[in-house]
């Protein structure tokens, strides 16, 4: 018998994201994600989900999360992406994210989910006390991506394993119910110099929501004088900028404020170095990179404060999305029921 190649799968490209509504988002969030999301629009069909069934895997006040889930849609609008382009909806407003899930896991291996590493860093010492939820959430995070068959992800570094995940569940489904490209494969987006920002008073470790410092983070919400102050006081090492790329390695903090530079200027790390290589950080650098979040973030920040003021047009944008985002959903829905052999009364 010959091995005949799988045929891969044929349908046509679609991209999906999610960011959760567990607090306020930052750089990261805005380099790593949203930034990708306005630049992708225009060149692929784009469906952007605020990830409130996620957010739940830890406590989230309820009297709290409708709101929440406004903010990151306003932070999506102000960020750029535009609702006539891309589908912008919360999850849970739509159902076969969860019955996808479900089936999902019992595909998905506990082998697989064992290995997970962000299961182990937000579960800490304390495995017991954790949510089953928090442990399946890499699943549900396939289900997200499959049940519009997306075959492009745009996410942060922190995201690639749950990617690779993604594609292990696609592959055992396509092989376990004889359907040979059914699923895509979908591409995780991650490169790029702001694909993993750093804390500001540790290099080593990524800026996030949960970081107890508020001044590890910029907040897509920071005035310009509090943007200015957290990057005076960004930690760097004693030595002036490196004159080259090479010299930013085992500097962990250079190396951040430099990728960060780069990320919001346009411009290479190389290029960027050429200007600013062996002056103290202090001198120059240090403001004109402060000029250049300011630049960013300061008209996003006023465009979500107009949005937190008039939620009603955020309730359309949402709504409007989670029909379109159902339409998308049910066909693929019900042919997935329908391999697996679940009874339907429209076989
Ligand atoms: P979350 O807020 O955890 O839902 O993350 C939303 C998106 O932001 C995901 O695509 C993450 O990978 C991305 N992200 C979060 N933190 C960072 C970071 N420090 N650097 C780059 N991307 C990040
Ligand atoms: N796990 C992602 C994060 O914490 C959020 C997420 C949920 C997501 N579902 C997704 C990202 C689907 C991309 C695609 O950042």
């Amino acid at each position: 018998m010959t091995d005949l190649p799988i045929p891969a799968y044929s349908g046509p490209d679609r991209v999906l994201s999610g960011v959760q509504p567990s607090g306020a988002l930052h750089l990261g969030n805005y380099l790593g994600a949203l930034k990708k999301f306005v630049d992708l629009q225009n060149r692929m069909e784009c469906l952007f989900c605020v990830v409130d069934l996620h957010a739940i895997t830890a406590w989230q006040a309820p009297d709290q999360l409708a709101t929440q889930t406004r903010e990151i849609a306003a932070a999506y609008l102000a960020a750029g992406v535009d609702p006539r382009k891309a589908v912008i909806f919360p999850q849970s407003a739509v159902a076969a994210h969860a019955e996808l899930a479900w089936i999902f896991q019992c595909v998905a291996r506990i082998g697989w989910l064992d290995r997970m590493t962000q299961f182990k860093e937000k579960s800490g010492k304390h495995k017991e006390g954790a949510s089953v939820g928090l442990y399946t959430y890499p699943v549900l995070q396939a289900a997200d991506i499959l049940v519009y068959k997306a075959t492009h992800v745009p996410v942060g570094e922190d995201q690639k394993q749950h990617l690779e995940l993604t594609r292990d569940i696609a592959q055992k489904f396509n092989h376990d119910f004889d359907a040979p490209g059914y699923f895509p494969l979908p591409e995780p987006l991650i490169e790029g110099p702001g694909a993993r920002v750093m804390s500001l008073r540790d290099g080593r470790v990524k800026m996030s929501k949960s970081d107890p410092s508020d001044q590890s983070r910029i907040n897509l919400t920071d005035d310009a004088d509090t943007i200015a102050a957290k990057i005076r006081k960004a930690r760097t090492d004693p030595a002036p900028l490196p004159e080259s790329v090479e010299g930013l390695k085992d500097r962990p903090e250079a190396d951040n404020l430099v990728g960060l530079y780069s990320a919001l200027s346009g411009r290479t790390e190389a290029d960027v170095l050429k200007e600013y290589g062996g002056q103290g950080f202090g001198q120059s650098f240090k403001p004109a990179l402060a000029d250049l979040l300011i630049e960013t973030l300061s008209p996003m920040a006023a465009e979500m404060a107009k949005y937190a003021a008039d939620p009603a047009e955020i309730d359309r944008v949402l709504a409007a999305g989670a029909e379109k985002a159902c339409t998308l959903a049910e066909p693929v829905i019900a042919e997935t029921k329908r391999l697996v052999g679940f009874w339907s009364d429209k076989a």
